[in-house]
């Protein structure tokens, strides 16, 4: 029980220092946090897998070093380099063994579902769940500043809609379809 305390402890702690990497847009993993446990929820997924979610959605970008690359991250809605994170923030953890758990999902979260049909279904569902929940903030980020989120949901919903099958699983866009509707989301 304690190492299990001293781990979540250690999540949030990197997680807080993640944050600063944003500087003009904090808590980006915070609230893919929390949309991918509001997505996994939906799905009826176990109380023990929405809690790892959770975790991996503050730590997704843990491979973000820069504010730069944040920034790109957030501006475009994918862009050729956007695997190098990824593919550092995997390296960083698959030898850190109470963190390893997550350097697949982090490794695979901006490859197209489309992409993902040669891996593991649980893993490809987890890395798909973070990639749905980052860009849906993505493309909600620059309304939050002037409160107009409310006015783009429909375009946001359809932007995400357009790429199913492609980006995101089609079973994972119709769960945020549902949950999209209540202005609380
Ligand atoms: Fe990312
Ligand atoms: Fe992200």
């Amino acid at each position: 029980m304690e190492n299990t305390v001293d781990l979540r402890r250690i999540v949030y702690a990197l997680s807080d220092a993640l944050d600063l990497v944003g500087i003009d847009d904090v808590a980006h993993g915070k609230r893919v946090a929390i949309m991918t446990t509001k997505l996994g929820e939906k799905l009826h997924l176990p109380q023990e897998e929405n809690v790892f979610l959770f975790e991996l959605g503050l730590l997704h970008d843990i491979g973000v070093s820069s504010t730069h690359v944040h920034g790109q991250l957030m501006d475009e809605f994918d862009w050729e380099g956007s695997q190098e994170h990824a593919h550092l923030g995997h390296s960083l953890l698959c030898d850190f063994a109470p963190l390893e758990r997550m350097a697949w999902p982090i490794y695979y979260h901006h490859t197209k579902w489309s992409n993902l049909g040669s891996i593991e279904q649980h893993l490809a569902r987890q890395a798909n769940l973070i990639l749905l929940a980052d860009r849906i903030d993505a493309l909600a980020i620059p309304y939050y500043a002037n409160r107009r989120i409310l006015e783009h949901k429909d375009t946001i919903r359809a932007a995400v809609a357009s790429r199913s099958g492609e980006y995101f699983e089609p079973e994972l866009v119709e769960v945020f379809y549902e949950i999209s509707r209540s202005e609380s989301f």
